[in-house]
């Protein structure tokens, strides 16, 4: 194995029309289907393009209060999470959380008030607010937040998830 090095500005130009490239390429030939993914190698890494189906990444895990990376922005992750009950409160130091309802409802209580968020609709709690997730039913959430966000904020307890699994 050659020493791992960082990428130039060049060679990430170039990789990143090759990858345009070769996507709409696969996708002329029909083959997008068959090879949803698309990586390509570079002296330093690996990058890949995929299309993310959301009800397929839900049906594949069960486990509640439990967020999984499913791909990452920059210096943030968009995770799944399967809701049911009650939460914990808590706050995060530093980072913005966006909370995206798939299915179910999702009661977010405030200290001055509650929000009910319905599929389709997102809330967006900045960082330093105190919030309480609560979902009556089992409730289907995507996550955007930074890398660094942790579940459970300032607090640590048995719902406290330090890894996160990927999908
Ligand atoms: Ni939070």
């Amino acid at each position: 194995m050659p020493p791992r090095r960082s990428i130039t500005p060049a060679e990430r130009e170039t990789l990143r029309s090759e990858l345009v490239h070769d996507i709409a390429l696969a996708d002329l030939n029909g083959e997008f289907l068959h090879r949803p993914r698309y990586q390509h190698r570079t002296g330093a890494r690996i990058v890949s393009v995929r299309k993310v189906n959301l009800t397929e990444m839900f049906g594949r895990f069960q486990d509640q209060w439990s967020p999984k990376i499913v791909g990452e922005v920059n210096d943030s992750h968009v995770k799944l999470t399967k809701l049911k009950g009650e939460f914990v409160w808590h706050h995060h130091e530093r980072e913005d959380e966006l909370f995206l309802v798939v299915k179910g409802r999702l009661r977010m209580k405030l200290r001055d008030g509650d929000l009910v968020i319905e599929p389709g609709e997102f809330v967006i709690i900045p960082h330093g607010v105190e919030h309480l997730p609560v979902a009556d039913e089992e409730t289907h959430v995507l996550l955007f937040e930074p890398n660094t966000t942790l579940n459970t904020g300032n607090i640590e307890n048995e719902r406290t998830v330090p890894e996160l699994e990927r999908l």
